[in-house]
């Protein structure tokens, strides 16, 4: 097992203390410097090499060392999937792993001495990852590491959570999981918050160059280029947010699938796919309400790709981190906008705190 290893002139001291540790248990240390205990060099530039090291799987977890194992750790955590802590004792070390599964440990050449170092390395190496609680609660730190809060700001590339902050998002998302929300109100709040959300959804849309003439001269203005949306709900809840993005742009064409559960595999079964002729051509939004496992907004989208479709991103109303995971995972191309990030799953697949069953409260069946 590679471990990368690296410090600045004040965490010198300690790094041959842990070079032999890890030649003693049989590891394979990456040495990225520094060489001396001169100074001159800065601790982000050795930080960011081992945490990218650690982030790219080059190594499989690292050491960084400086004066006090802050400003190397502050550092490598702004690197996604590096979760860095300075553990100046053996007990630290161990909830560090335990707990935080910390692939990176930091150290402080002004805080302890080489003879501490074996401990505290021995506690991080022998403990085990608990997940459970506290896997739940790194998933969201994954989210969080993810996700863009939006208001305004252009959004490029891909495979990002997109979380709308808007206040007359959240302000209506407040109203819509009240459990005393009339089935009449729901169905309002969802389409207003659909279309609300439609603003930033589209933000990346290309725009073409168009001649007209005002009453007064002409002009030349810009207007949607291309084949433009396609919006296609999940049955039944997703249907709920169809009008509200149709209000906003009513030439979007609209597909429709149906997913159900097999009770046997768990796993979803498409029972209805009818979807716009020109699907690849496209930008594509998958409409579902609640994404909680993940696993028919995922099915949603391997389906319309298998169709053609190039672009494909998926609108929800609240999310599960366990649920953005996965589709993050099947799909790492495809965006994901959500007006709220919720805690988890219960034991029945609900988002807790979320707003119930949103196809019950949307068509008044329960
Ligand atoms: C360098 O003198 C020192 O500031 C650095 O090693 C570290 O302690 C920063 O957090």
């Amino acid at each position: 097992m590679k471990v990368a290893v690296g410090c600045d002139h004040a965490g010198f001291v300690l790094k041959n203390a842990v070079l032999d540790f890890l030649r003693a248990k049989g590891l394979e240390p990456l040495d990225f410097g520094a060489f001396s205990e001169e100074g001159g060099d800065d601790y982000p530039d050795v930080a960011l090499k081992v945490a990218r090291a650690v982030s790219s799987e080059e190594a499989a977890c690292g050491v960084l060392m400086c004066g006090t194992g802050a400003g190397v750790s502050i550092a490598a955590n702004k690197v996604s999937g590096v979760r860095a802590v300075p553990c100046h004792t053996a007990e630290m070390a161990r909830l560090a792993r335990a707990h935080n599964d910390v692939n990176v440990i930091t150290l402080g050449g002004r805080v302890i001495k080489p003879e501490q170092v074996p401990d505290i390395l021995e506690a991080w190496f022998s403990t085990s990852f608990e997940g459970g609680r506290h896997l739940q609660r790194l998933n969201k730190i994954a989210v969080a590491e993810k996700s863009t809060a939006i208001c305004g700001n252009t959004l490029e590339g891909a495979g990002r959570t997109v979380i709308f902050d808007h206040p007359l998002v959240q302000h209506k998302v407040g109203i819509i999981r009240r459990k005393d929300t009339t089935v009449k109100q729901f169905r309002e709040l969802l389409q207003e918050i659909a279309g609300l959300m439609v603003y930033e959804v589209t933000r990346s849309l290309p725009l073409t160059e168009i001649e007209v003439e005002t009453p007064i001269a002409k002009t030349t203005v810009r207007t949607l280029a291309g084949k433009k949306l396609a919006i296609v709900p999940v049955l039944r809840a997703g249907l709920g947010m169809v009008d509200g993005i149709l209000q906003i742009v009513p030439n979007a064409k609209v597909g429709h699938i149906g997913l159900y559960r097999d009770p046997e595999t768990l796993n979803p079964v498409e029972y209805y796919c009818k979807l716009p002729q020109d699907i690849q051509e496209r930008d594509v939004f998958v409409l579902d309400p609640m994404l909680a496992t993940g696993g028919s907004a995922a099915a949603a989208i391997s389906l319309i790709k298998k169709r053609g479709g190039k672009k494909v991103s998926l609108v929800c109303l609240i999310a599960a981190p366990e649920g953005i995971e996965r589709v993050h995972k099947e799909h790492p191309d495809a965006d994901i906008f959500i007006a709220a990030l919720d805690s988890h799953l219960n034991d029945h697949g609900y988002i807790v705190p979320g707003l119930g069953d949103a196809g019950d409260r949307l068509f008044g069946t329960k």
